[in-house]
């Protein structure tokens, strides 16, 4: 990689006669503008189009005429505190002589460039009386507008410094009016958005749970300037944070009526002590900027997951039979054995042999017992996981497991070898979420056993080929005791599981492993880097998941959504089958009980999907019409060159009469291409609809569009669109 540095900056006279320095980010359609003031304040004046004219980024704060800034600092790029400011902080500290004052002045700057798409510009701060530095680095992707910013702290004092508040990034934005849409939810519930017009003051999404820090609500969120946004207009950001832990991200209508947005870890409870020399990393705080409404901002933040994020983001994905719905805790090996040939005949990739498989003096035979024991459990499987993965590839499968390394049961071994591995408080009673702790990752010991789990399974079974990693507990009683600092733990915690995860992707870079935190309770983009999926929630119901799952893709692509076909929901097994397909299908059944035509439809639906995933998996996404506003839904992802394309069309109303009246407008098509469209995946039986002879153009499909005929006997319809 050719590493070339160079100064990046325009040095202008300003129409109000300060000298500014502006510093700007420049990607395909957006600029983010940095200027350094004349007393030496970093402040963020602009996030927008991208100008003709880079000189003239340093008219625009002239041009507005809002009210004043007692402090100078309203905009800053990252606000210190302690000293001038009034506002809410980035960053606040003790410095070692017990002082809780600072004030970050630029130094300076530089601008790497990594690649033809990545830049990162680093800008130094430091305090302007104590020897304390914070540089901010601002990673931009210039094919896909997204920015990673976030930062690196330090200090030269005589003895530590403690960091009271530590955020990644410091935004400020400008507009008449901004709209916020954010997501609360529950176990089961993930996903529910909702949208409100920002008040002055401070709006704050968070998390305080430690692990499963998704549970209420997920730290993504958009932010629609001047009206809400829709999917194909209105000026739109979307922000997450890239940390698995807790998070807080506020969203301040200041003084003068501008967004300041400041996001990073939770400050809760996790003051950090930051000895000399020693650098502090906040995790990235993602965003992306779209004008033309959220369909854009969205497909620009899949490409770039799969491009740059998502473990083998361009790669494939594996389909699989899951045997959780289907059996829960009840097997034993002779009815493994049968799954397997199950597997074989559904027509699947894999087989996913769930939880229960484990513990002996502890048997997991409900979910109050044996977390932690991670040998198979002998009476079910007499000859443990390797004859079940000699018995898969002897079928034609591949095999996967179910793990929840980072918990224990206090029925269990571990919790009685190794009391000090367990986060709980040392003079109080314990508290249990699903009957179980978790294991204290910022001690290295507990990073090894965990590591050494997964590792040893990969180990004794060379033939696995795929881990689902769960996590079902949140943190109690937040207690650790290895840890010197105790407020070190949330944070700790987390840099512990990602250096689990990273020993085990040096080893392992390849095994797919989906990230599941009982249901959708933790995915984001820092565990994104090391699984190829995440699980979006336990409610299978596939009425549920049209909805959680069309939350989900505004930010994450469909090849990184685990969706299983199971018992849950009233819904013909077809329109089951249609939902899964629309993000990684996976099957949660039990084959055998199958009608004839019921498992003939499965077989011939996991051929048709094996046709289709690519264009699932790799194509751009469009929502044609909302299920929150339509009586359906309806899906389209079209291929990179525009030949072919897939709908997925779902009934969401069940009332009397309802139908999809209007046809659907297409997008993403060549204008100027004719297509044949045809309606796939037909029960086995029924007869579509639909004249499959129909070729029209790309124009007329886009502009006025095609009735997929959804109705109550035909409540989920896959339409297929190829270039005649
Ligand atoms: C969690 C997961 C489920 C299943 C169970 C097993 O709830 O989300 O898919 O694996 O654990 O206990």
């Amino acid at each position: 990689m050719k590493r070339s540095v160079f100064l990046l900056s325009i040095l202008v006279f300003c129409s109000y006669s300060t000298i500014a320095q502006i510093i700007p980010v420049i990607t395909r359609q957006n600029a983010l503008v940095f200027q350094v003031s004349q007393n030496k304040d970093v402040q963020m004046i602009y996030l927008g189009e991208k100008l003709a004219n880079q000189d003239e980024y340093v008219q625009i704060p002239g041009l507005y005429n809002q009210s004043g800034d007692y402090t100078g600092l309203y905009n800053s790029a990252y606000t210190s505190s302690g000293t001038r400011n009034l506002l809410e902080p980035a960053i606040s500290v003790t410095h070692s002589d017990g002082n809780n004052s600072l004030d970050l002045e630029y130094v300076s700057h530089d601008v790497e460039k990594i690649s033809d798409d990545i830049s990162l510009l680093k800008i130094t701060l430091k305090d302007r009386v104590y020897p304390f530095q914070v540089t901010m680095f601002i990673k931009s992707y210039f094919a896909e507008d997204v920015i990673e910013q976030w930062t690196e702290i330090s200090h030269q004092e005589k003895k530590g410094v403690i960091l009271r508040k530590y955020a990644s990034a410091n935004l400020s934005l400008k507009s008449n009016a901004f709209y916020l849409t954010q997501y609360h939810g529950d176990w089961a519930k993930e996903m529910r958005p909702e949208e409100s017009k920002l008040t002055h003051g401070i709006k704050t999404l968070d998390s305080k749970l430690g692990t499963r820090a998704n549970l209420f609500q997920p730290s993504f969120f958009m932010i629609s300037m001047g009206k809400p946004a829709t999917e194909d207009e209105g000026e739109v950001l979307y922000g997450m944070l890239e940390w698995s832990g807790n998070f807080k991200i506020d969203m301040e209508l200041d003084p003068q009526d501008n967004l300041r947005i400041i996001a990073g870890i939770n400050n809760y409870a996790s003051e950090y002590s930051l000895a000399a020399n020693q650098n502090f990393k906040t995790p990235a705080f993602l965003y992306v900027l779209s004008k033309n409404g959220k369909g854009e901002a969205s497909r620009k933040i899949q490409t770039w997951a799969r491009d740059h994020k998502l473990l083998d983001g361009k790669g494939n994905r594996l389909t699989l039979l899951n045997n959780w719905e289907a059996t829960g805790f009840g097997f034993n090996e002779q009815k493994l054995f049968a799954i397997l040939k199950d597997t074989k005949k559904l027509g699947v990739d894999l087989f996913l042999l769930d939880d229960g498989w484990f513990g002996n003096k502890y048997p997991r035979n409900s979910d109050n017992a044996g977390l932690g024991d991670w040998q198979a459990n002998r009476e079910k499987l007499p000859t443990g996981v390797a004859s079940l993965v000699k018995e898969a590839s002897a079928t034609g499968v591949k095999f996967g497991i179910w793990v929840e390394p980072e918990m224990v049961n206090p029925a269990s071994n571990l919790y009685h070898q190794h009391p000090d591995w367990v986060i709980k408080q040392p003079n109080r009673g314990e508290y249990y979420f699903r009957n179980q702790l978790v294991l204290d990752l910022s001690n290295p010991k507990v990073q090894d056993f965990v590591f050494g789990v997964v590792d040893g399974l990969f180990t004794e079974n060379p033939d696995l080929a795929y881990i689902k990693w769960d996590c079902n507990a949140v943190i109690y009683n937040a207690y650790s005791a290895h840890l010197q600092n105790k407020s070190h733990l949330y944070v700790d915690y987390v840099n512990g599981l990602y250096n689990v995860l990273k020993r085990l992707r040096d080893k392992h870079p390849t095994v797919p492993m989906m990230l599941c935190s009982g249901g959708g309770g933790r995915v984001d983009y820092a565990a994104l880097q090391y699984f190829t999926e995440f699980w979006p929630s336990d409610n299978t119901d596939p009425l549920e998941r049209v909805f959680i799952q069309w939350e989900y893709s505004y930010f994450f692509p469909s090849m990184s959504m685990s969706c299983h076909v199971t018992d849950w929901g009233r819904q013909p097994l077809k329109y089951k089958v249609d939902v899964a397909m629309m993000g990684k299908m996976g099957f949660d059944i039990v084959v055998d009980r199958l009608s004839e035509n019921d498992l003939k439809f499965c077989q011939q639906a996991v051929g048709t999907y094996n046709q289709l995933k690519d264009i699932i998996w790799h194509g751009d996404q469009y929502r044609l019409v909302d299920p929150k506003s339509n009586d359906f839904a309806s899906l389209m992802y079209v291929d990179s060159l525009k030949q072919k394309a897939v709908i997925f069309n779902y009934l969401v109303n069940n009332r009397y009469d309802v139908r999809s009246v209007c046809p659907v407008k297409m997008k993403g098509l060549n204008p100027d291409r004719k297509y044949r469209v045809q309606e796939v995946n037909l029960y086995p039986g029924t007869q579509s609809a639909l004249d499959s002879q129909k070729v029209l153009s790309g124009d007329f499909l886009m502009r006025v569009g095609y009735n997929p005929r959804v109705d109550g006997s035909r409540q989920s319809v896959v339409l297929l669109i190829e270039e005649e």
